[in-house]
């Protein structure tokens, strides 16, 4: 493998299966890409193979979507060991996971889901992101969840509760503007207050990607364009907090690459001219 880049900036987009052909031929110029971590835990094949030949020209982040990181089962050393070794072999600029959980007693839900934001819960996840960050060797990004339900034992608002993750494990925050923006109108918060409480220094990417808006709540379906309130609520992220690297996600009808790359064509104007876009 040649000399590897290993910083992010600008606006990447998620690499996805229907993609990865196009990406290897044409090597699009976009600045970084971001996987799914899980889809890579194998020792040989096709998918790691050609993620091993972009990475020697793309900048790469490595996003879990399986830790269960606010799980109450133990954290699974397998799945962390097959992250490590993953890790070894990419060299990543960022690892993120979900501030969530999704799993209990053994079972796997194929769910990214809310926590109750509480002062146990908090104490839980800390100490979980602080044992994951030990195992790894290194800082992770912990990413705030879409949700469509609140608990009502819930004692702390959202935006408290991740700002708060991050400054007692020392990680950093995936600030996802798409699923502020959805939790915002779900659950009839101040999105601008949720980002005005976010710790500056903790932000190390943001997300953006589109929703479903056509039942009782918005759905977070990443299987749309990224909505006009949310490039406006992007607008403001990025006048709050610099140039942040930002991600394009798309994970359900999953179109054509050049849609992709006309998203993070959008997200880098934006990038490129904070100031202007910042009353
Ligand atoms: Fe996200």
């Amino acid at each position: 493998m040649k000399n590897l880049s290993t910083a992010l900036a600008g606006a990447g987009i998620g690499l996805r299966a229907p993609h990865v052909r196009q990406v290897l031929s044409e090597r699009p110029a976009v600045p970084w890409l971001e996987v799914h971590s899980e889809n890579y835990y194998v020792d040989g094949g096709p998918a790691l193979a050609a993620l091993l030949r972009l990475r020697t020209d793309y900048p790469l982040s490595l996003h879990g979507v399986g830790m269960s990181l606010g799980g109450a089962d133990p954290l699974d050393r397998a799945h962390l060991s097959k992250l490590a070794r993953l890790i070894e072999r990419t060299e990543p600029a960022l690892v993120s996971e979900h501030l969530c959980w999704s799993g209990i007693g053994g079972r796997h839900l194929n769910d990214l889901l809310p926590l109750p934001y509480t002062d146990e819960a908090l104490a839980h996840v800390a100490s979980r992101v602080a044992e994951v960050q030990d195992f790894l060797g290194r800082e992770i990004l912990v990413e705030n969840v879409s949700s469509y339900l609140a608990f009502a034992d819930a004692t702390i608002p959202e935006w408290e509760f991740v700002a708060a993750v991050a400054r007692r494990t020392g990680c950093k925050l995936l600030c996802d503007v798409n699923n502020i923006y959805v939790n915002a109108m779900n659950h009839g918060f101040d999105a601008d207050a949720y980002l005005a409480a976010l710790p500056r220094d903790a932000i190390a990417e943001i997300h953006l990607a589109g929703f479903d808006a056509s039942g009782p709540c918005l759905i977070d379906t990443h299987g749309a364009p990224v909505a006009p309130d949310v490039w406006a609520l992007y607008r403001r992220a990025i006048a709050r907090f610099g140039p942040v690297p930002t991600l394009i996600e798309w994970d359900t009808d999953i179109p054509p690459l050049a849609t992709l790359l006309a998203e993070a064509a959008t997200a880098q104007s934006i990038l490129e001219t904070p100031d202007a876009l910042a009353a």
